[in-house]
């Protein structure tokens, strides 16, 4: 696969500065964050993708039809010649006409080992259900939230003592690695998918 990166976001942008200190420093060799885009208007995100030169736009959203919207951001993502599209803290769902548009083309950062915790908050969810184990992981996307074919996981371990803040935190060092690793697989095409199982080659 080629390997020009589009990066949609609505707010921080940890996860897309990850993924471009990664491909500056030849960790997804070959590979560029072409554009960035928000759908949240003075996301800092947008300002950190600013900062390194990569061009950012933002979108609204509000008020429009989720298909309307994503043909918008589809137009702006050909118009990057974007080979991969990368959810880095995307706040809504895609629509079935945007997925379809990127097969297997689409991948999502989640900060729980799904199936568990989907949806908002997901360490306040592992911190409440009491589980001593949670993590993040990097799936590819459907129409679903959180639910496409798992690409890369890791766990890390809850503790006594843990609030959100602090759990948070340390499953978000994970997030930028692994990350990286599914980025990287992906592009490489080294991987077969079977029903929902994704499997390195
Ligand atoms: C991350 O925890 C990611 O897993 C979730 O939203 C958060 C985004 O953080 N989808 P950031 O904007 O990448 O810093």
């Amino acid at each position: 696969m080629a390997r020009r990166i589009g990066v949609l976001l609505s707010g921080r942008g940890s996860n897309f500065e990850a993924l471009a200190e990664s491909c500056a420093a030849g960790r997804i060799p070959g590979a560029e964050i072409a554009v960035v885009i928000s759908n949240q208007d003075g996301a800092p995100g947008i300002v950190r993708a600013q900062a390194r030169g990569i061009p950012a736009r933002v979108l609204q959203s509000k008020g429009l039809q989720r298909e309307v919207y994503d043909r918008q951001v589809a137009a702006v993502l050909q118009e990057y010649k974007v080979d991969l599209v990368c959810l880095a803290g995307y706040m809504r769902l895609l629509s079935r006409w945007f997925v379809a548009q990127f097969p297997q083309r689409i991948l999502n950062i989640h900060p729980s080992l799904l199936p568990a915790f989907p949806g908002l908050e997901a360490q306040r969810q592992a911190l409440e259900h009491g589980v001593k184990w949670t993590g993040c992981t990097v799936h590819f996307v459907d129409e679903n939230l959180d639910a496409g074919p798992i690409v890369a996981q890791a766990a890390v371990a809850v503790r006594d003592d843990d609030t959100p803040d602090a759990l948070t935190a340390r499953i978000l060092t994970e997030e930028h690695r692994i990350y990286t690793e599914a980025v990287r697989m992906v592009l490489d095409g080294r991987f077969n998918i079977a029903g929902r199982r994704v499997m390195t080659s």
